[in-house]
């Protein structure tokens, strides 16, 4: 059985104040009245043959509304008490499945055209993780972005994975030519993770274990949570394990991380943006740019941001500041 399993437990902080902490940016619904959660579920239908949620306690309405919208009745939830990291999220989804279950993993924020390309490659990965293979989608990089994983490839072999690289050595892995950015996305079967989390990195695998044999409905429980490391499975896994392979992707993908990333999506598809490459997001109030360059103007009901485009991960700090005066 191959299921679909959605990571949907971060906050999305550097889209302050498109996203909030009562309304992340996987449930606002920007793309044809869609959310990006809705099309990650309706994506991934043909492909998988269930889903599996693992969510918050924040979020899982939101899920369910979203689910029950496009006609999901039948999927697993796993409710987390508070977020722990991928590493975590993924071992609960490994541990609640059978281990001869393929679980394609999948964010739930990310926009990503289903074009035929993204399904040959889906199929591929899912052909890869059935001969025991940790598999990742790799993407040609087209800037050094350091918010990203990068996967050193040779066609489908991985000679290596580097989470997050600073500057200097994402300019390099460019220039080099044969690395990918990972995806986010990924397959295996659930107990080749399990295995290779027992391996690389067991505290993790012990206490997620613990904390979801006493899950109440679902819900899981917040002191024995807190004993988990909060990991990315990049770091914990992905960067480690000898069982990865990669398939080279070129579907149209965009994480939608931060404002920069989506000002480029809007831009390629028709979204104005002034001459000094100024944009607005989020109105239709007549707005000029005078003086400025670069700039987003991105406005909601009771919050205005201006953004200079190159300084789209600083919003982060604004979402931190804003949190901790409260
Ligand atoms: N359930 C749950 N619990 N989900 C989580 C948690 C958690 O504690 N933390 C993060 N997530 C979800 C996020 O909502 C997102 O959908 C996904 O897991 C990935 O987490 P991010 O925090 O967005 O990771 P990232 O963007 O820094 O890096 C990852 O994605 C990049 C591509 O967008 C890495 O895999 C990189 O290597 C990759 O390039
Ligand atoms: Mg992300």
């Amino acid at each position: 059985k191959t299921i679909n399993v959605i990571l949907s437990g971060g906050v999305g902080s550097r889209l302050w104040p498109l996203s909030r902490k009562s309304r992340p940016k996987q449930y606002l619904p920007i793309f044809d009245g869609q959310t990006l959660f809705q099309n990650t579920i309706l994506r991934n239908r043909e492909l998988c043959d269930s889903v599996m949620v693992v969510g918050n306690q924040e979020n899982y309405q939101l899920s369910r509304n979203d689910l029950e919208e496009v006609g999901i009745k039948d999927y697993v939830e796993i409710i987390e008490a508070c977020p722990r990291n991928t590493a975590a999220a993924i071992a609960f989804a490994a541990l609640a499945a059978n281990p001869e279950d393929i679980l394609f993993v999948t964010p739930s924020d990310h926009l990503i055209e289903s074009d035929g390309a993204y399904e040959q490659s889906v199929e591929r990965g899912l052909e890869l993780a059935k001969e025991g293979y940790i598999v990742t989608f790799g993407l040609q990089p087209t800037k050094p972005e350091t918010g990203f994983g990068y996967i050193e490839s040779d066609g489908e072999n991985v000679k290596g994975f580097r989470e997050k690289p600073n500057l200097d050595t994402a300019e390099k892995f460019l220039k080099r030519g044969n690395f990918l950015w990972n995806s986010g996305m990924f397959c295996f079967q659930a107990g080749v993770f399990l295995s290779e989390l027992a391996h690389y990195q067991p505290d993790v695998l012990l206490h997620s274990k613990n904390t979801l044999e006493s899950h109440e409905n679902g819900f899981l429980d917040q002191k024995l949570s807190m004993e988990i490391p909060s990991i990315s499975v990049d770091y914990a896994v992905m960067e480690r394990t000898q069982k990865i392979k990669v398939v080279p992707s070129s579907f149209v993908w965009s994480d939608m991380g931060s404002f920069e990333s989506i000002y480029e999506y809007l831009e390629n598809n028709g979204q104005k943006r002034d001459e000094n490459g100024n944009m607005v997001i989020g109105s239709d109030i007549h707005t000029e740019f005078a003086g400025l360059k670069n700039t987003i103007l991105i406005q909601t009901k009771d919050a205005i941001l201006v953004l200079q485009k190159e300084k789209a991960q600083e919003v982060k700090k604004v979402y931190e500041r804003l949190k901790a005066e409260k």
